[in-house]
């Protein structure tokens, strides 16, 4: 059995762990192995693994960008799946590109972030992505999805429902501007980087926010936020603000979010441990391998915090983190 990367930092086995470096050889792999449970995989950065993996992991080492159109005022690029996806943000708002400045210091790479969709200050993926390169486990054929294809939502995608485990992205293409795009109305964005900035002011910024609030993976295990923020419908918001007043809200379509951090907060989890598993003090949306943590220890927390949640506010928290 072989070591599973991944940023929880949980000592995790895989069967197989395959890597692939031309769309060739991935059909040769998904050949070679038929018959076998198999699965795409990135940094693990939105995996737990509940226990060893028998079966194969195939990972892209294919990390190139290219431009594949570009007109006065937008570029479109593609990434293979196997680039972190920071770097290809670093890449991008080093040319002075608007689009993925806000997706800073995400952990994880290309392929997962379009699965995921991931999000953060405003922007998520979905609103940069127009097209997702993928093969099929079954056939090893091509299949190009559009944006519309992909049916992206909050953290969540095709690729998260009805076509898990059926295709493996390898690259996607990018729609950035080349004229000012900036969005900074999340938080306090716009206080630090003021209404002009530069993609890279905006970048810096957000990395700021970013390493005070979240642990670095590289030295604290995680998988980012543990669960999503819930979206209540509005009667029942309003009922829950006339009892607690301070309770942070956003509309949405389809009620009000509350952010998830608050409600953890409130149910008295900031800092709490189980077993190897914390949550964490700064952000405790974010679950923590705080020492040599089991699967077992995290999934336990993360029932517990669910449950006191749900006592105490009748809401029902998920998570965002996919089990495997
Ligand atoms: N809050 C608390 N206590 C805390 C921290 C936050 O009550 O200790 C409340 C505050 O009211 C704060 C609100 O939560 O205003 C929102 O906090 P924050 O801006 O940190 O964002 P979040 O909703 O907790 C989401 C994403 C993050 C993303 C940030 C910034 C999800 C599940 N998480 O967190 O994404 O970085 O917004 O856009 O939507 C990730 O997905 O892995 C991730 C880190």
């Amino acid at each position: 059995m072989v070591k599973i990367p991944n940023t929880f930092g949980m000592d995790v086995r895989t069967k197989v762990w395959a890597e692939y470096h031309s769309v060739d050889e991935l059909r040769t792999l998904l050949s070679r192995y038929r018959g076998e449970q198999m699965m795409a995989v990135g940094a693990g950065s939105n995996l737990l693994f509940t226990g060893d993996y028998d079966g194969v992991l195939l990972h892209s080492a294919m990390r190139d960008t290219q431009v594949v159109s570009q007109t006065d005022t937008t570029i479109d690029i593609e990434a293979q799946a196997g680039l972190v996806m920071d770097d290809l943000v670093a890449q991008t708002v080093a040319q002075g590109l608007w689009g993925l400045e806000n997706l800073s210091y995400i952990p994880g790479e290309v392929g997962a972030s379009a699965v995921q969709n991931v999000g953060a200050y405003g922007v998520e993926a979905k609103d940069v992505i127009i097209a997702v390169k993928t093969i099929a486990i079954a056939d090893g054929n091509e299949r190009v999805f559009s944006n519309a294809e992909c049916h992206y939502g909050y953290r969540d995608s095709i690729f998260k429902n009805q076509l898990k485990g059926q295709y493996i992205v390898t690259s996607v293409i990018y729609r950035l501007s080349k004229t000012p795009k900036p969005v900074l109305d999340y938080g306090h964005l716009r206080a630090v980087t003021g209404d002009t900035p530069t993609p890279q002011q905006v970048r810096e910024a957000v990395t700021t926010i970013r390493r005070q609030k979240l642990p670095e993976v590289n030295e604290i295990g995680s998988a980012g936020s543990f669960f999503k923020n819930p979206v209540v419908p509005t009667e029942q918001f309003q009922a829950l603000l006339a009892q607690y007043p301070t309770m942070p809200h956003f509309a949405v379509e389809g009620g009000v979010k509350i952010p998830a951090a608050w409600l953890i907060e409130q149910c008295g989890w900031k800092g709490k441990r189980l077993g190897g598993a914390q949550v964490y003090d700064k952000q405790p949306l974010v679950l923590v391998n705080a020492d040599q943590a089991t699967p077992q220890d995290v999934m336990t927390l993360a029932e517990q915090i669910c449950q006191s949640v749900k006592t105490r506010f009748n809401i029902t928290i998920n998570p965002e983190v996919n089990y495997i």
